[in-house]
């Protein structure tokens, strides 16, 4: 009788554990890594691509772009340009005052080694320097802007072309120098070297290219997981981030807090309300915490024209992260990313709604994936330098001496105003008939 008892009780005993594991692994389960199950349970959208489909796909994104007032290099970069010849002459480039400053970001990469600035670009016929002495022979002076400081010359070649190099939005071009007029820059600079695709030599933060073919002819969703980076450690328990070191811009931190109202918005980097300091590096290291988040908050610290940046191409698409953009207006972002590729602050009435939205796409990975079948199609290239990433600017440079209009150029108060003027540029004011044909906006 006593035996029958106690092998009763053990049998309890284990039913009761085997109770407690399933529930556990349960719990567990259901709080994270949801994904990888979801995505086998997937069906696929049971339509085969034709290679058709794909140029047709391609072919429309970049019909768009057929009106846009270009350099011959900003054709080459952004409107599939492919006839152009190199030139046969080479090029003296001084970057005047700052090459060893420029010469972190642009040829370290913010790391140890200096990188060939002439490693898979299309020329190398140029010479950069740093010798402010050879003002008198360079074919090109660059000028960074937010530096400030202008050559001082009387006699100026009238061959030689002055460019303008700026990184930062109107707002912020001056943050480390003294800020020179609009009219004082009037009539000195030939040519342009910004993020802007009407500059002469742009230089944006990243580009939305074509793939030749797509990436899978069958784009199930379990494909097109296979195409999204991190997709395996993404969980819905890690929604949004935001990855911030300068805590002190208010319209971001003011949205960034009545958003968070709403929905949970995880900070990193300085900004981190706990202050918990992972990820300090800025942008000069990677932030591997952030590789698992859904959603990544692209807070500009401008709102201005064209004006997207690392935390766009780098922080979401890079990290295949969903982008809530909140920045560049959104007909720049439908001209400039990857189709359905993103969700604008713009189209939402209020925070809130916002959040609705999130949480709703969050629920469904059907809906989440939908924001990455253009991988399939396209893929976005960074090109800044920042977080170790390939830096262009210098290869940029001697592409354009080499495919640009050699014609005279020079950039008088109006045009200087149309990349510097913050009430045409920015914020809700954006307001110039003369830029819109420049970077013509779908109407
Ligand atoms: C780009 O141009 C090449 C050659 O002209 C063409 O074969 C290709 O389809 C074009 N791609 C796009 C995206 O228009
Ligand atoms: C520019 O150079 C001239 C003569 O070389 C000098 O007189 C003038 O003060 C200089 N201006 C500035 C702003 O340095
Ligand atoms: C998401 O939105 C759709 C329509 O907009 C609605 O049918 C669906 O019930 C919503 N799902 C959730 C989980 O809120
Ligand atoms: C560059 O600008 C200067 C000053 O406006 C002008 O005199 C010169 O002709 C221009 N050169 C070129 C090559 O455009
Ligand atoms: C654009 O700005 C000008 C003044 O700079 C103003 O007179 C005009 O009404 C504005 N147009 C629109 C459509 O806001």
């Amino acid at each position: 009788m006593a035996n029958l008892t106690s092998c009763i009780l053990k049998i309890i005993i284990l039913v009761l554990m085997n109770l407690l594991i399933f529930v556990l692994y349960n719990c567990n389960y259901n709080e994270l890594h949801v994904t990888n199950r979801y995505v086998m349970k997937l069906k696929t959208t049971g339509k085969q691509l034709k290679p058709e489909d794909h140029n047709r796909i391609v072919e429309e994104y970049f019909s768009k772009r057929k009106e846009w007032k270009t350099s011959m290099l900003g054709s080459i970069l952004f409107q599939n340009q492919t006839h152009f010849t190199p030139s046969s002459k080479s090029y003296l480039i001084l970057i005047w005052k700052h090459w060893h400053w420029l010469k972190n970001r642009h040829v370290y990469y913010f790391g140890e080694k200096p990188h060939d600035p002439f490693k898979e670009c299309n020329v190398n016929n140029c010479q950069f320097t740093g010798k402010d002495e050879l003002l008198d022979t360079a074919d090109a002076v660059v000028v960074h802007l937010q530096r400030g400081l202008l050559p001082n010359v009387t006699q100026r070649n009238p061959r030689q072309r002055w460019i303008f190099l700026n990184d930062e939005a109107p707002p912020h071009v001056y943050s480390v120098s003294e800020s020179p007029s609009i009219p004082q820059l009037a009539n000195v600079f030939n040519w342009s070297m910004t993020y802007r695709t009407d500059a002469d030599v742009p230089v944006p933060y990243g580009r939305t290219v074509a793939l030749t073919k797509p990436k899978y002819l069958d784009p199930s969703y379990t494909n097109i997981a296979k195409l999204v980076p991190n997709w395996k450690i993404k969980t819905r328990h890690n929604l949004i981030t935001v990855l911030m070191s300068h805590c002190s811009v208010s319209h971001r931190m003011k949205y960034l807090n009545t958003l968070k109202k709403y929905i949970d918005v995880q900070v990193h980097g300085r900004c981190s309300e706990n202050q918990e300091i992972v990820c300090p590096g800025h942008y000069t290291s990677n932030c591997e915490k952030i590789d698992q988040y859904l959603f990544y908050l692209v807070l500009e610290n401008a709102m201005c024209r064209q004006y997207m940046t690392e935390k766009l191409f780098y922080n979401a698409y890079e990290k295949g992260a969903i982008p809530i953009i909140r920045g560049p207006p959104l007909q720049d972002c439908q001209a400039l990313l990857p189709p359905n590729s993103f969700i604008h602050v713009d189209n939402f009435l209020t925070p809130s709604d916002l959040a609705v939205e999130i949480i709703n796409i969050s629920k469904d990975d059907k809906k989440l994936l939908s924001y990455h079948l253009w991988r399939n199609h396209f893929k976005v290239v960074n090109e800044h330098g920042y977080f170790g990433t390939k830096s262009v600017h210098l290869c940029r440079l001697c592409e354009a001496m080499n495919y640009n209009d050699e014609r005279e150029k020079i950039y008088d108060e109006d045009d200087i105003r149309l990349f510097f003027d913050e009430d045409i540029l920015c914020s809700t004011q954006r307001n110039s008939t003369k830029l819109d044909s420049q970077l013509v906006i779908n109407k």
